[in-house]
């Protein structure tokens, strides 16, 4: 069975159930500052997840277009790829575990659909811990469906809690479906599903959304109990079509074919396959996200920088294999023929595709000719690479650490991430004394009550950014020991209502006394891991990111307090327009 037929089949059937077919979202959320992507088919359903009625009635289907970044490190193993589709139902309050179990399996092993032997279908079910207990009403759902003990896997939150997609949002235990894959054998006596080696192939989520996490990290019972189920279509492909890996299927094999024809190489180690992989997935998933009608471009921030990493990703892995520029357009002419007539918009964006293709490695092998250039400079002369020569090469030439590692790896050389990290701090200490002047505008001083008053900041951006969607973005910050002033783009004052539900939403956080941590990270991670940022930053570069939960995560350079407790209580004292969109928001702590 091919892609397409299994798209088709699979709205079939749930139309059958009485479930109303939808159209797949963009992967760009369109109200969730939370997250950069759409990550799942859930993702665009939370609102009616969380009780609004949805136009289209309380069982939904659709397959949807998803992006995750998460599973960057993943890529190359059997299967995960950052850009998939998911096939996915929904029950908003209507059936339950009974109705999705069963017809999960009916799909997955009837003759009429897509005849999966019975016998290799195992399940996992959520154990249970402090939070929820365990899920046994599934566990005996499966065994009326002749499904044995033995093939019945009970595992820890890690693997069978599913949600929230963003910091907070509906999430709740979830039953998985897995085929185990004939030609690989298990890795042994422990082997089982989720444990990585490719025995047991997961194709299928049901989650049963119960709960809502709450900004303060607590889980309240949902009013109306949903299904959210999701089906990877291109593992389902792999699976149906007898490979076992996603890398062998119609969606995905003909831009290996393609880069192996660009290396020109007969014989492959496994480490070329893993650039390859990486080559393949990423320049997928960057033609799908420009292929959007948002029209996003490789910047430095939010969405746009996670396509430069990726393309850049994709250039310097083609490097090592010896590929000629130029071949991120082939492959981009065969995601875009091999999509156009599912999503129209890859054939509308065609050409935005293909001149951002084009103008971003141009750019980067400008700024990667020199860097290369450098650090051979700096091999001949001293014969290493030592940590602080990488954070050189980072500072000002632009070389991601990644790279530089991968470099020096190669030639046998194991860069001391301590030196790099001491660097770094240092440099952060002298950037900082210089720039002392300059936090006269914003931070005036280290005093307790600013430090508090810092926090509360960040805390405010979340809420308003939660309340009025990601248009707010910061446009400055004013602290002094009596107030906070945050101004922001937005087109209009905040209602009465709205003021309430920032100061409560901040108010909550205070209350749930969060720990505010403070880690360090590259600039992409942070960015992936959907901190805010609101000045340029430099491609490669390591940043202070401080975090208040999930609730915020922010780059910056402090200081905060240690938990949200110390705050205290927060209000809105004033809001006015100053400008052009910019409103501007005065708040206490009393
Ligand atoms: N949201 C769940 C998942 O992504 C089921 O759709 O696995």
């Amino acid at each position: 069975m091919l892609a397409i037929e299994l798209r088709k089949k699979y709205l079939a059937f749930f139309r059958q159930k009485k479930h109303a077919i939808m159209s797949s979202a963009s992967l760009l959320p369109e109200n969730d500052p939370t997250v950069l992507f759409t990550t799942a088919g859930m993702h665009p359903l939370v609102p009616y997840l969380l009780g609004q009625p949805h136009p289209q009635g309380k069982r939904l289907a659709n397959c949807q277009k998803c992006i995750r970044t998460t599973d960057i490190d993943e890529v190359g193993d059997p299967t995960h790829l950052t850009f998939f589709e998911m096939l996915g139902n929904w029950s908003l309050g209507d059936y339950w575990k009974e109705e999705a179990i069963t017809w999960s399996y009916e799909f997955l092993t009837s003759k009429k659909w897509l005849g999966f032997n019975p016998e290799k279908l195992s399940v996992t079910v959520f154990e249970g811990d402090d939070n929820a207990p365990r899920d046994d009403e599934s566990v005996k759902i499966w065994m009326t469906l002749n499904i044995p003990e033995e093939r019945i896997f009970a595992l820890p939150r890690e693997d069978n809690w599913w949600g929230p997609a963003g910091a907070t949002g509906p999430c709740g235990p979830c039953t998985e479906m897995f085929i185990e894959v004939d030609t690989v054998p298990k890795c042994g006596a422990n082997c089982r599903p989720g444990c990585g080696c490719g025995h047991y192939f997961e194709v299928w989520n049901d989650v049963f959304m119960q709960y809502n996490k709450m900004a303060d990290g607590t889980y309240e019972l949902l009013e109306k109990k949903n299904v959210d189920t999701g089906m990877g279509l291109e593992r389902t492909i792999a699976m149906l079509q007898g490979k076992s890996t996603i890398y062998e299927i119609e969606l995905v094999a003909p831009l290996v074919e393609k880069v192996i024809e660009f290396t020109g190489e007969e014989s492959l180690t496994d480490e070329d396959i893993r650039l390859i992989r990486t080559i393949v997935d990423h320049v997928r998933s960057a033609v799908m996200i420009m292929a959007d009608d948002r029209r996003i471009s490789p910047s430095n921030v939010e969405q746009g920088y996670i396509v430069r990493r990726l393309l850049r990703k994709s250039i310097h892995s083609a490097d090592r294999l010896g590929i000629q520029q130029g071949f991120m357009k082939d492959l981009a002419q065969i995601v875009i023929e091999m999509y156009r007539s599912v999503y129209d918009e890859v054939e509308r964006n065609r050409d935005f595709i293909m001149q951002n293709l084009e103008a971003e490695e141009a750019k980067f092998r400008k700024t990667l000719g020199k860097a290369l250039r450098k650090f051979d400079r700096i091999l001949n002369e001293t014969g290493t690479i030592t940590g602080s020569d990488a954070f050189l090469l980072f500072t000002s030439f632009g070389l991601p650490l990644e790279m530089t590692r991968d470099l020096a790896e190669e030639k046998g050389i194991k860069i001391d991430m301590k030196e790099f990290r001491k660097e770094f701090e240092q440099h952060r200490a002298i950037s900082r004394t210089a720039t002392e002047g300059k936090f006269k505008g914003g931070l005036a001083d280290h005093s307790e009550e600013i430090t508090k008053l810092h926090t509360a900041t960040h805390l405010l951006q979340a809420a308003l950014r939660k309340v009025l969607g990601d248009r707010v973005s910061q446009t400055g910050s004013n602290i002094t020991k009596e107030r906070l002033r945050f101004d922001f783009a937005f087109d209009r004052k905040l209602t009465p209502e709205e003021v309430q539900q920032v100061e409560d939403l901040v108010n909550n956080v205070i209350a749930g006394n969060m720990e505010i941590t403070q880690t360090f990270m590259m600039f992409d991670e942070a960015i992936s891991q959907g901190a805010l940022a609101f000045f340029k930053e430099t491609y490669g570069k390591t940043v202070s990111v401080y975090r208040a939960g999930d609730f915020s995560v922010e780059l910056c350079g402090g200081p905060h307090v240690e938990h949200t407790g110390v705050l205290g209580h927060f209000k809105i004292a004033k809001q006015k327009k100053i400008g052009a969109g910019i409103i501007r928001i005065r708040a206490i702590l009393d």
